[in-house]
């Protein structure tokens, strides 16, 4: 996972138009400085995999080759194999949704999902509405089709939908062309859209005629008990994205998505333009490592170690951040959002925090238009919760610095306190 940084170079005038505007993520560049063993990352949203016992993953890979023989080795349905989309199937029944194996595409991660849904649906100028801040990877997949991206600011109750829903009125007939949201332990902001607002969402998706699309990765790391439904529960027009990433490991690259039939035809053509089908074998691996339930005892384990990192990073902002930083309080998911006084850069307060072996991820990155950048977001997925209580100690004291500077001059009248919550930035 190298560094995408574009540099200019003889070929300029042959590449494409629509990569003009691609941008390169924090999380991606920040990638080498992050796996310095002095530096504490608090920046990529990488599983734990070193939890994920390999003697299973050995055994469903031998299991693999012993009984599905050539065919893991075979060109593959472009929809998947058959047993994991029954696999899939029982997955999302107990998440209250009943499917059908022929109701599922098999996706390289949810975010081939991504990328297929922006095909199928987006032209240059087209609008698309997510939440603000939002996943850095979506935004991506999404802007190479050039689209126009319209973000709706969330609380701590999720997405605003009243936001919404004045949104959805002032572009009128011209309308979006989906709504991209993230309910559950959202990516980056970790809140969880409350049921009034699921209803509303749908009520408003519905009356406008514009499909969501539902992306869930986190859905089944819940924190206080149970797993969260997703709004796919409640309406079987809604576009869904799951993943073996975060409950299995990212490095299978298995995912799904669930839509109604005529969506999920035009995504099978485009997938099959893609990469004609998904890695039979990943498939097979998955499927095998998902019979029996030590799968489930592996996610028990997950969800509690998660559990404990996330109560760690609470505890630590808490004890090492003063009153003029607010943060959200997820109860699922990989991330804290962390927002400091209005006037504040976080992408200038990068450099200096990896010299004092911490990374996170400036919040500009997840919005399309520089919003957020008094954010920052602090991934709790990876470091021991010790490692996670001394990286937010060295992240407060390179902070400390700035946010004295920045009283210093709201005292003597510069900065209009009133202006320290920027406009449209969830806190
Ligand atoms: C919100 C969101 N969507 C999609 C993805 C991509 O997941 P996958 O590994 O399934 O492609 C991630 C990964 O972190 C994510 O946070």
């Amino acid at each position: 996972m190298g560094s995408a940084r574009v540099i200019f170079d003889r070929w300029d005038g042959r590449y494409a138009a629509r990569m003009a505007g691609v941008r390169s993520s924090a999380v991606r560049d920040l990638f080498a400085a992050a796996s310095r063993p002095d530096v504490i990352s608090l920046s990529g949203g990488m599983p734990d995999v070193r939890r994920v016992p390999h003697e299973a993953v050995t055994r469903a890979t031998r299991d693999a080759m012993r009984h599905d023989g050539p065919s893991a080795l075979q060109y593959g349905g472009s929809e998947g194999r058959y047993a994991l989309r029954e696999t899939i199937v029982g997955l999302m029944g107990e998440s209250g949704v009943r499917l059908g194996p022929d109701d599922i595409i098999v996706t390289a991660g949810a975010q081939q999902g991504l990328d297929l849904l922006a095909r199928v649906f987006l032209d240059p100028g087209d609008v698309v509405i997510a939440e603000g801040p939002t996943y850095v990877g979506a935004l991506q997949a999404f802007s190479v089709y050039q689209p126009d991206i319209h973000c709706i600011p969330m609380d701590e109750d999720g997405m605003r939908v009243d936001l919404l829903e004045e949104e959805l009125r002032r572009l009128g007939p011209k309308g979006a062309k989906f709504i991209y949201t993230i309910p559950n332990f959202q990516n980056p902001a970790g809140v969880t859209l409350v049921p009034e607002r699921r209803r509303r969402l749908l009520e408003l998706a519905r009356e406008y005629d514009i499909p969501v699309v539902e992306d869930d990765p986190y859905g089944r790391l819940r924190y206080e008990g149970g797993h969260i439904l997703p709004l796919r529960a409640l309406d079987p027009d809604v576009i869904y994205l799951g993943t073996f990433s975060k409950i299995l490991a990212p490095g299978l690259r298995l995912g799904w998505m669930s839509a109604p039939k005529p969506i999920l035809a035009r995504v099978l053509l485009a997938k099959q333009a893609a990469d004609l089908c998904g890695s039979a074998f990943s498939q097979s691996v998955a499927e095998h490592y998902m019979t029996g339930t030590g799968w489930r005892r592996v996610l028990a384990d997950l969800t509690a170690t998660y559990g404990a990192r996330r109560d760690a990073m609470l505890a630590a902002l808490g004890e090492f951040f003063p009153d003029d930083v607010t943060w959200t309080h997820p109860e699922g998911g990989f991330f804290v959002w962390v927002t400091l006084p209005a006037h504040l850069d976080t992408k200038a307060l990068l450099a200096e925090a990896v010299e004092h072996g911490v990374t996170f991820v400036p919040g500009s990155d997840f919005f399309p238009d520089g919003r957020g950048a008094n954010c920052m977001r602090l991934a709790f997925c990876y470091e021991s919760p010790e490692q996670i209580t001394e990286g937010v100690r060295r992240l407060a004291e390179v902070c400390e610095d700035k946010l004295e500077l920045y009283r210093a001059f709201v005292a003597a009248g510069a900065v209009p306190a009133a202006a320290r919550v920027e406009e449209g930035v969830l806190r």
